[in-house]
């Protein structure tokens, strides 16, 4: 009895031994080992503009092993002809260690037509998804104020909630700060998830904020990080390629701008005059209907809504280029200005819309400016908007995370 005790508690603790020495020799091979397997699963898949929506789409993902073999497959809806186009690596350091991306830009695209691809290698592709081109008509977009957030779950909801409700949504705005800080790797992993029901699926167009351009030590960064991330237009200044860009979707020519010349004063000290000329080539160069502008920062002073120095430099190139409607961001409240030119209200010139918050960091400091026939500080809840553009009818329509209407405005052309 005594004895087969003293057994049973020598083979229950050899049995231990055993296990854990089977669990540590699994776990280094698969983590530690030189033997570690590549993993080459497509993460972060995401869709991104191009210039012209109608023929070409961006694809990228990141994957975490290097990856020299990439490809996006794709056909039309239903149809089984598959094209293959060979993907572009990167690798770039982030505080989190090297990142794997992959991009692709699939041109000769066919206008308003639904394809099916997916990304990878000869190892491991993503499922099959959806992509739809322009058709160079009528559209719905949506609109996201700043998403930087404490708990990216925030971002998550308003963006699930937004494309649960327009899942006919062509494509998606962000109009900068998408991350609290943006040389933090791990936030923007937390950005791309909270996102990550809508990329796969319509291309995203975003915007440089001043928190792109803060560093772990929350010093003046470049924005490399950002930079690296969205394989975007390079239609912008020279130098300024990807901060500025321009893109046209349905009869809507859109124009974005950066407005962070105080934390990117080191490195680019010409960066709103750059723009401000590029910006007048940009919108004159255009044969579309509308014209929008994109900026994150707000044209106007908090204290008397009176133009501020970005807005002495920009509203005179808004109001020569007939813009219809300038989105900002920043200040993380919802306002829309009456039409407004020279300086002044007037019955008719640009509409300023100050988009609100998609993520969880409020500011309750800000108020309704003497322009603006419209405010929501939209502090109880996040918001989010809806642009459709139907029938010579440009419409901005501002709503709660939960869906309750904020406001929602109406131009004609
Ligand atoms: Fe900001």
């Amino acid at each position: 009895m005594r004895w087969s005790k003293a057994f049973s508690k020598t083979g229950l603790l050899a049995l231990m031994l055993a296990v854990v020495g089977i669990g540590i020799f699994f776990y280094e091979r698969q983590y530690c080992g030189a033997e570690q397997p590549a993993r080459y699963e497509p993460q972060q898949l995401r869709q991104v503009i191009t210039a012209d929506s109608k023929t070409s789409r961006t694809i990228m993902w990141q994957t975490q092993a290097p990856e020299s073999d990439a490809w996006v497959e794709y056909k039309l809806q239903g149809e089984n002809e598959l094209h293959r186009v060979r993907a572009q690596g990167k690798e770039f350091a982030t505080d989190s260690g090297t990142v794997y991306q992959q991009s692709v830009t699939l041109t000769a695209l066919e206008p308003g037509t639904v394809y099916e691809y997916r990304a990878g290698g000869g190892k491991e592709f993503s499922a099959w998804q959806t992509l739809k081109t322009d058709t160079g008509g009528a559209f719905t977009a949506l609109i996201f104020g700043d998403s930087q957030s404490l708990d990216y779950n925030v971002w998550r909801k308003t963006a699930a909630y937004a494309y649960s409700h327009d899942p006919e949504a062509a494509f998606f705005i962000n109009m900068g700060d998408l991350v609290d800080n943006g040389e933090q790797y791990s936030q923007w992993r937390s950005w791309f998830r909270g996102a990550s029901g809508l990329l796969p699926q319509i291309p995203v167009a975003p915007i440089s904020g001043n928190h792109e351009n803060y560093s772990l030590q929350w010093k003046p960064y470049r924005g490399d990080l950002y930079l690296n991330l969205f394989d975007l237009p390079l239609n912008g200044p020279d130098g300024l390629q990807k901060q500025a860009y321009s893109y046209d979707y349905g009869d809507v020519h859109f124009s974005v701008i950066d407005t962070q010349q105080e934390e990117l004063n080191e490195w680019q000290p010409e960066l709103i005059a750059s723009q401000v000329s590029w910006l007048e080539r940009d919108l004159a160069a255009s044969d579309k209907k509308w014209k929008i502008v994109l900026v994150h920062r707000n044209l106007f002073r908090y204290q008397d809504g009176r133009p501020n120095e970005l807005g002495a430099a920009l509203l005179p190139v808004i109001d020569r280029g007939n813009v219809d409607v300038v989105f900002s961001a920043h200040n993380h409240t919802y306002g829309r200005s009456a039409p407004f030119k020279n300086g002044n209200v007037a019955s008719q010139g640009t509409i300023y819309i100050s988009s609100g918050r998609s993520g969880d960091k409020t500011w309750s400091g800000s108020r309704a400016k003497p322009q603006e026939v419209a405010f929501d500080g939209v502090l109880d809840q996040p918001n989010y908007m809806k642009l459709t553009v139907n029938d010579g009818k440009l419409t901005v329509t501002s709503l709660k995370q939960d869906g309750k209407l904020i406001d929602t405005v109406t131009l004609t052309k």
